[in-house]
């Protein structure tokens, strides 16, 4: 007689079990991961080339070095962390001096860091920039 009764457990054993193994599925994606900066800033000084590569009223992407520098005036030059403060994303390409994040659709002024779309609302971080015998010179100083 103990037969129906043990089946019946057995059944419901195993509904419950797929029902936790569906909602990990479901709750995990690494597809939001992808392209992802590890460092938002150069912990040193690092060189961005040619101080003239950058158009004086406009700005040029560093992807290497996660960083974007605008030249707001001749010899005058801005640097921020090419890294989107929303979700950590590396800023894809500029449109003028508009950053444009590939992950969501965050857009920053890269002449002041400021974010102009979201979902990102905090502005890019701004990094000490210097322009020496021609060169720049991004990050902090040892
Ligand atoms: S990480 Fe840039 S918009 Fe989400």
């Amino acid at each position: 007689m103990n037969g129906p009764f043990a089946q019946r457990r057995t059944v419901l054993k195993g509904v419950a079990l797929a029902g936790v193994a569906g909602a990990g599925v479901a709750g995990c994606s690494t597809e939001s991961k992808l392209g992802h900066a590890e460092n938002p800033t150069p912990t040193a000084a690092v060189e961005l080339g040619a101080a003239d590569d950058i158009p004086v009223g406009g700005a040029k992407l560093f992807r290497e070095q996660r960083l974007v520098v605008s030249c707001p005036a001749r010899g005058e030059y801005k640097a921020f962390s090419a890294q989107c403060t929303h979700a950590g994303c590396l800023l894809e390409k500029l449109e003028g001096t508009v950053g444009d994040c590939p992950c969501h659709g965050s857009k920053f002024d890269v002449t002041t860091g400021e974010a102009i779309h979201g979902p990102a609302t905090v502005p890019l971080p701004e990094v000490p920039v210097t322009a020496e015998g021609g060169k720049l010179i991004a990050g902090p100083r040892a």
